[in-house]
């Protein structure tokens, strides 16, 4: 808040495209997607209509005994777009519970079948999210540090974003044997660990640890909260590494960036664990008032419509390789570290300068006070634009990033 002192928030009054208007009649050009949740744009007129005639009909329902037309018609899409062995949706609101739901179904499975395993198992510089369970496998200090006494039990492995992957698969084999029989899941943000500063990885790492997990008997959670729905030029990062995870967590785009809501995708053998008569109590409980929001899924419906009828996968091939052309000029700053890229996320990481100074800040005013909104994770500026965005835009935002790490004494 103390940083609001000196430059307050900005009340925005509309969006349009790519863009945000605020009330002084100034246009930011959203370059990160609103948190990466956007992905058609602002204000775009599509979903608005589909949600306007949802909006005639119903607006939400209790999602216990009772269902509703987008959710069986989203659940229907999700399960044919999905890797291959993911059957059965489970609805929540937001990221976070998604990565709690699809924990508390590992531990439980287990113990279903008389077991007790009670460590989750994840990367290093992860994050999943800022609930007690999500925070607890994730491993950014920053958000987790504080609460450190009041979390599950989680163990990380070496990340394969920042050691090479037969160390980091080394890691993670030593962690499996060493909680051989206490671990229920490896919990994975596939390809890029994107709050850990857009650190990226390939996917041959996913094929090698979905065997491990067989191995070794634990379930594999593939967190594409942030990565899904076209971010890493797949529908989904893990069809890259031509395997299937046990549990799929999607959220964020689902909606085009419109409205809270997540799923929890996994096998019909998972829901055969908690399948059970009332007294045997092995059924999974878990709700939320606005599970499975009735506009939401029809925001979810309009999204995947535009998927299909944009080609969007196709046409963002080419926003891909423009990204990449642009990116090839911040190689020549010499206060750039690295570049990077996966897909729809480009990431410039900058060397020489103490986390103090908050060098991210300075980039985000200079942004702003230039029409682009660049939110940089420590020294690392990323772009994350809306698939609709033009080429003029690219141009625009990667332009004025150059300008502002240029600028950076
Ligand atoms: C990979 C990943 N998982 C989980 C979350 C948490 O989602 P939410 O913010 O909707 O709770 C995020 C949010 O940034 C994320 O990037």
């Amino acid at each position: 808040m103390k940083d609001y002192e000196t430059l307050p928030f900005i009340p925005i009054k509309s969006g349009s495209g790519a863009y945000l208007e605020d009330f002084d009649g100034n246009r930011y050009l959203d370059a990160i997607s609103s948190w990466w949740v956007n992905l058609f744009g602002h204000a775009n007129p599509y979903i608005n209509e589909k949600i306007k005639s949802q909006l005639e009909n119903l607006e939400h329902v209790i999602f216990a005994g009772f269902t509703h037309l987008p959710a069986v018609e989203l659940a229907e899409r999700l399960v044919k777009l999905a890797p291959r062995g993911l059957e059965k949706l489970f609805f929540a609101d937001n990221g976070s519970s998604a990565i709690e739901v699809a924990l508390k179904m590992s531990f439980q499975y287990f113990k279903n079948g008389g077991e007790v395993r009670d460590i989750f198992i994840s990367l290093e510089n992860s994050y999943h999210g800022e609930t007690m369970g999500a925070l607890a496998v994730g491993d950014v200090a920053l958000y987790k540090e504080t609460y450190g006494e009041i979390l599950i039990k989680s163990v990380q492995a070496k990340s394969p974003a920042l050691v090479e992957e037969d160390e980091a698969l080394e890691s993670m084999e030593n962690r499996l044997k060493q909680y051989r029989g206490r671990a229920s899941a490896v919990v994975i943000e596939p390809l890029v660990q994107c709050a850990g500063g857009m650190a990226m990885y390939d996917a041959s790492y996913i094929t090698r640890l979905k065997a491990l997990c067989e191995r070794y008997g634990v379930f594999l959670i593939a967190d594409e909260i942030a990565v899904g729905f076209g971010r890493t030029g797949t529908m989904f990062a893990f069809e890259q590494a031509g395997v299937s995870p046990d549990f799929l967590c999607l959220s964020k785009g689902i909606t085009g960036g419109y409205l809270p809501l997540s799923v929890v995708m996994t096998s019909d053998e998972v829901y055969g664990a908690f399948y059970c008569d009332y007294v045997e109590g092995k059924s999974f409980l878990h709700s939320h008032s606005y599970t499975g929001n009735t506009l939401a899924c029809a925001a979810a419906n309009a999204t995947l419509d535009l998927f299909e009828n944009m080609k969007v996968l196709e046409k963002n091939r080419e926003k891909i390789a423009h990204l990449e052309r642009s990116l090839k000029r911040f190689d020549t700053l010499k206060n750039v570290e690295e570049t990077r890229q996966r897909g729809m996320i480009a990431a410039v990481e900058l060397k020489g300068y103490d986390p103090i100074r908050r060098i991210g800040l300075e980039i985000y005013r200079y942004a702003l006070s230039r029409g682009v909104l660049l939110r940089p994770l420590g020294n690392v500026v990323y772009f994350m634009p809306p698939y609709i965005v033009t080429d003029e835009e690219l141009e625009k935002m990667t332009d004025v990033a150059f300008g502002a790490i240029s600028a950076l004494s």
